[in-house]
């Protein structure tokens, strides 16, 4: 295999919960991921071309300066040809793989039902409560593109959105999170045995886990750990508990509820509070109380790690965060840009976290060697092999007061 090729969709890892494809459904897939390599690489990088040959010119010799924001490029870019027509083929590919998936999905949902009925009757690990609030911020827009977001579904108690999640998710990121698409849990694992070797968290609790691509490498990691998965969405729920119950996991609880309202831990409940690619999908009013919740359910000592792409800075070029900008506009993913332009340090610090205690790290997801050739590891994001994300956290002090 080609070291620039992303991986067939064959290498993606079969457990029970997983819809199955035909011959022409897996090479559909493949159509997809190999898409999505071409734009984000030969096409993609047009947009720079465009913007340095064409746009920026262009800009300069009407305001007679260089754009200060990113939405001035982004109103310039839109009317670039090259950049309209990456856009609209960007857009085709999230809408094509929404169909792929469905269309998997609902010719089997009968026996996906079925089989997650039976995996969460006997596991015990699924506790839905229909009296969760489903956030507007989640259900007012398809999110990606997808049919109802995370909360929708074909029919009442179906594991449809979760399944199409799952077994379309490997041709969305070019297969760079895995054959179990949880490369970025096993990289927060990574993280935390390195930082700590010695830590033994009793409970553990993640935020908006969706179907638990990420929350259950961590509870395969720390078996002697509790770890509690919450999300409003019942329809992502019922197939997240079905297909950790189907990979074997035990020590964990697929839970609806909401982060913001997390008062049925008591205080200093849990040990570790982890969110990853969650953040960015809350509204401006939703984030810090999640954050203050967050604070209050984490034990002195404990830490609270959010994975997230990286925030926009004065050091990150506007170019670049154009760019990281397209799912705001384009994606259905309204409040990307916002989330993004945020102080995260400032919303953690107003939500009880001394800015001394706050840390950033690079967190490269683990890929399957068996899946991938090694990649060089020079710290820069190689889209699509190897994703890179940050991790904005804090070790809570143990004498809060104290310490802040
Ligand atoms: C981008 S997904 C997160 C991906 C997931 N953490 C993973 O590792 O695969 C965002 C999830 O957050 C959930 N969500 C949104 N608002 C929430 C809230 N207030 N409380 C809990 N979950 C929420 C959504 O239903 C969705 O499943």
């Amino acid at each position: 295999m080609a070291s620039d090729l992303p991986p067939p969709y064959t290498a993606l890892t079969r457990h029970e919960m997983m819809p199955r494809t035909t011959h022409d459904e897996a090479a559909r897939f493949n159509f997809l991921t190999h898409f999505n390599r071409y734009l984000s690489g030969s096409i993609g990088s047009g947009n720079k071309l465009a913007y340095e040959k064409r746009v920026l010119p262009a800009f300069r010799a009407e305001h007679g300066r260089d754009p200060d924001h990113r939405y001035e490029i982004r109103d310039a870019m839109n009317r670039d040809q090259w950049h309209r027509m990456w856009s609209a083929l960007k857009r085709n590919s999230m809408e094509m793989r929404q169909h792929f998936g469905r269309q998997v999905v609902l010719r089997q949902l009968d026996e996906l039902d079925a089989m997650a009925r039976q995996y969460n009757e006997h596991s015990g690990m699924l506790e839905l409560d229909a009296s969760v609030e489903q956030p507007s911020y989640q259900t007012a827009v398809d999110i990606h593109c997808q049919p109802g977001g995370y909360h929708g579904g074909e029919r009442a108690g179906d594991v449809a959105v979760g399944a199409n999640y799952d077994v379309g998710l490997f041709a969305t990121v070019g297969g760079a999170l895995g054959g179990l698409n949880d490369g970025g849990g096993q990289a927060v694992v990574d993280w935390v045995k390195a930082e700590r070797p010695d830590w033994k968290p009793r409970r553990i609790l993640d935020i908006g886990c969706t179907i638990g691509h990420n929350a259950v490498p961590i509870a395969q990691a720390f078996p002697e750990a509790e770890v509690i998965a919450i999300d409003t969405a019942a329809a992502s729920l019922r197939y997240g508990a079905a297909r950790a119950a189907a990979l074997g996991v035990k020590n964990i609880r697929f839970v609806q509820a909401s982060g913001e309202d997390l008062s049925r831990w008591a205080d200093g409940h849990f040990d570790w509070v982890q969110t990853t690619m969650f953040l960015h999908e809350l509204s401006a009013k939703a984030m810090p109380r999640i954050m203050e919740e967050a604070n209050r359910v984490l034990a002195p000592g404990g830490l609270i790690l959010h994975i997230e792409q990286p925030q926009y800075s004065d050091d990150m070029p506007l170019f670049e965060q154009f760019m990281r900008d397209w799912d705001a506009f384009n994606n259905n993913e309204p409040f990307w840009s916002a989330m993004h332009g945020q102080d995260l340090k400032e919303v953690m610090a107003k939500a009880g976290f001394p800015r001394d205690a706050q840390f950033t790290a690079g967190v490269r997801a683990v890929v399957d060697p068996e899946i991938f050739p090694p990649s060089p590891d020079d710290g820069e994001e190689d889209f699509g092999r190897a994703a890179i994300w940050n991790a904005y956290g804090a070790w809570k002090p143990i004498a809060q007061e104290q310490a802040a």
